[in-house]
């Protein structure tokens, strides 16, 4: 089945790609300052999650699957918590994205091309399953209603979903006129993409883009802890964060 928005989203990104100031490896450098201050605040929220739901053993058993990985930023972090790089797992939509992921991550991690709403893993497969700022970049809801059932599908029964992801539906961004990215209500996720499930809401991260303007003089600024500081500063407030942080615990039959 071929579906518009992924041929509209294989054609945007095919434009980033080629255009190399977006979505390479290079642009998000975390010698970017707006890109290592998102990182920090993104890492800091997986570790406090795996922190809260890790249950007596240690994470070395658990086994990772991040939809949408593109160049495997996220996944990667993950080794730095103790997890094993070979029960790491990541797929994306476009063969360029899985090629850098695997040049950038340890050889015994796996990252494929798929579409996640098809994949390639048997039922049950994960411990944890998570998304990254992918479901704001699919406008088509039936798209991320069968993403969502996927994932769920591949969540064993003690298992969990983590979702990060702009939470503001009114927040739109545009490529040539274009619309690619929206964010999506907590109420979509709660009652379309994992209607049945426990759903658990930590607090919102990662400062709206205004808000993170004020932080830098200009994206390419030398990192500095007064950076930080009013970063700190903005987040303290919380209107001035878009983003989600969601531990999802769908209720399977074999659970
Ligand atoms: C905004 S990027 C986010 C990348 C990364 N997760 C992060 O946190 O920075 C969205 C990614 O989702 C991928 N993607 C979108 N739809 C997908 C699908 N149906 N299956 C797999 N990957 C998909 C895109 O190719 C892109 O790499």
């Amino acid at each position: 089945m071929v579906h518009d928005d992924l041929k509209r989203l294989r054609r945007l990104y095919g434009d980033f790609i080629r255009d190399d100031a977006l979505y390479n490896e290079r642009s998000y450098t975390l010698l970017r300052t707006d890109v290592n201050l998102l990182y920090d605040e993104i890492k800091e929220a997986f570790r406090r999650i795996i922190v809260s739901c890790k249950g007596p053993e240690g994470v070395d058993r658990l086994r990772v699957l991040e939809i949408g990985a593109a160049w495997g930023q996220r996944l990667r972090m993950f080794v730095e918590f103790g997890f094993l790089p070979e029960n790491l797992f990541g797929v994306d939509l476009l063969p360029h994205f899985v090629k850098v992921a695997r040049r950038l991550s340890p050889s015994s991690s796996s990252f494929l091309v798929a579409d996640s709403q098809q994949l390639p893993f048997t039922n049950d497969s994960f411990d944890i399953v998570f998304q990254c700022m992918v479901f704001s970049s699919l406008l088509d809801r039936s798209i991320r209603k069968r993403i969502g059932r996927e994932m769920v599908r591949v969540t064993s029964p003690s298992g969990k979903i983590v979702w990060i992801d702009d939470g503001d539906p009114s927040y739109i961004r545009k490529h040539s006129g274009e619309i690619f990215y929206q964010g999506v209500s907590f109420e979509e996720v709660a009652a379309e993409i994992f209607p049945d499930a426990k759903i658990t809401r930590y607090p919102r991260i990662i400062l709206k883009k205004n808000k993170l303007k004020k932080c830098l003089t200009e994206s390419s600024s030398p990192y500095s802890p007064y950076h930080k500081l009013k970063y700190a500063f903005h987040s303290l407030f919380r209107g001035n964060r878009r983003h989600e942080v969601l531990v999802i615990k769908p209720r399977k039959d074999n659970a």
